[in-house]
């Protein structure tokens, strides 16, 4: 049974698009839909209300909104275990202590700029394409550099 899921490439990845992209694809997930973009402050912040009141919120606000990043729509079979499988453990050293060859253990430069994101149920996913895809004449500010 097929499932969707929300993937983000964030800020500081910019050398390494192609690698995750690849990593994607031979983990036998299909990329439906994709997006280089830049979030507003709004947005970032809407994104990530859940974590409002966290003491690294405000990092994570500032970091997701320094540079573009990578919107992707991932299908496949277990498609949300199956991209947090390839990304690892949300912190840095856990990533490299359990999973060496995931994604965040290769890229991660500490716990806010961890490479990437992943929806983590259904429900989630369900909000977080809805949030990039899903929004009839929402077009986010396009990549400059
Ligand atoms: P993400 O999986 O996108 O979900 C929340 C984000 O908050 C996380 O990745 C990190 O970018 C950031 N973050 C920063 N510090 C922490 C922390 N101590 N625990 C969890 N997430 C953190």
């Amino acid at each position: 049974q097929s499932e969707k899921t929300l993937a983000l490439i964030k800020p500081g990845m910019y050398d390494h698009i192609g690698q995750v992209m690849t990593e994607i694809a031979r983990a036998g997930l299909k990329i439906i839909r994709l997006q280089m973009l830049v979030l507003s402050r709004e947005d970032a912040m809407e994104f990530y209300a859940e974590h409002q009141g966290k003491p690294f919120f405000d990092n994570l606000v500032e970091m997701m909104i320094s540079e573009p990043i990578v919107a992707m729509e991932l299908m496949g079979p277990s498609a949300i275990s199956a991209w947090r499988r390839l990304m690892g453990p949300t912190e840095k050293d856990r990533a490299r202590m359990e999973a060496p060859n995931s994604i965040r253990a290769k890229f991660a430069r500490n716990n806010t700029y961890n490479a990437v994101h992943g929806s983590d149920s259904p429900a989630s996913a369900e909000r977080e394409i809805a949030f990039f895809f899903g929004r009839p004449g929402y077009f986010p500010t396009t990549a400059t550099f």
